[in-house]
């Protein structure tokens, strides 16, 4: 092992206690301290959990829903089984996806649909908060679809320009929303968890029949962000989303 490796190891309690309970990612703790706080999953819940790999959530969901409960876990990347849950590569941005997730389910109901989803870092700040604000508001549309009334959702957020206008529409979707810090996540991280509990039976009236990701859209637009799906001068890929949001000249 690398002398970095010891050096992160000692410095992060969470790592290191993840490591020895068996967890696949010191993630799984941002999971539990949730859990802790809201009691979101119930023995014999019927989980669905979004960017799953390497699989701590999906981990700690089997554990709470229990023996009765049912998770399934979705990811880009390949994931090694969990006993208990069902895992499946896909793109959860696709519908094709969706589709196997509802043959899963066949029938069944979703109490929770839990994101953890980020996108591969850039490290350019403003890149990857503006990707993953795009990413959590499209996870946001999947549960309006996969969620029936009452079921909650939870999902990552990067503070920056934009997320005043996510939690708007999962106030306009959800009867109650908080943030929350997990004690687990980075001191220094500007990631939070947004906790909405108890879906209603229809978004409420101000979301004028819009998608939660074409309320973002107008939000990033009223603020002078130019969202328009724009060529790519070096590519014949059409820019997709907010992924290139710049201010207006
Ligand atoms: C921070 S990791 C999740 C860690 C996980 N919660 C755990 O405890 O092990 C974020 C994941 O989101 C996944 N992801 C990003 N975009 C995705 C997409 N469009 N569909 C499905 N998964 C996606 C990434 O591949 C990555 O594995």
């Amino acid at each position: 092992m690398s002398k970095r490796w010891y050096q992160e190891n000692r410095r992060d309690p969470w790592r290191r206690q993840a490591k020895s309970k068996g967890y696949r990612a010191r993630s799984a703790y941002k999971l539990k301290h949730i859990q802790e706080k809201f009691s979101l999953i119930r023995h014999g819940d019927i989980i669905l959990d979004v960017g799953c790999h390497p699989g701590g959530w999906t981990q700690v969901s089997v554990e709470e829903s229990g023996e009765e409960g049912l998770v399934i876990g979705v990811d880009l990347k390949s994931t090694s089984p969990i006993h208990g849950a069902c895992i499946l590569q896909g793109d959860i941005t696709h519908q094709e996806t969706i589709e196997r997730i509802e043959d899963i389910l066949n029938g069944r109901e979703l109490n929770l649909v839990l994101s953890d989803i980020s996108p591969k870092l850039t490290g350019r700040y403003d890149t990857d908060q503006a990707i993953s604000l795009e990413l959590s508001t499209m996870t946001l549309d999947v549960a309006m679809e996969l969620l029936p009334p009452g079921g909650s959702f939870v999902t990552k957020i990067f503070q920056g320009i934009g997320i005043e206008g996510l939690v708007k529409a999962a106030k306009d979707r959800f009867s109650n929303v908080q943030r929350f810090a997990p004690m687990s996540s980075r001191n220094a991280s500007s990631e939070t968890y947004l906790i909405c509990k108890n879906r209603l039976p229809k978004p409420r009236k101000a979301t004028n029949g819009m998608s939660a990701f074409e309320q973002v859209q107008a939000h990033l637009t009223e603020l002078g962000v130019n969202v328009e799906n724009e060529k790519q001068e070096d590519s014949e890929d059409i820019a997709v989303g907010f992924r290139r949001v710049k201010k207006k000249d």
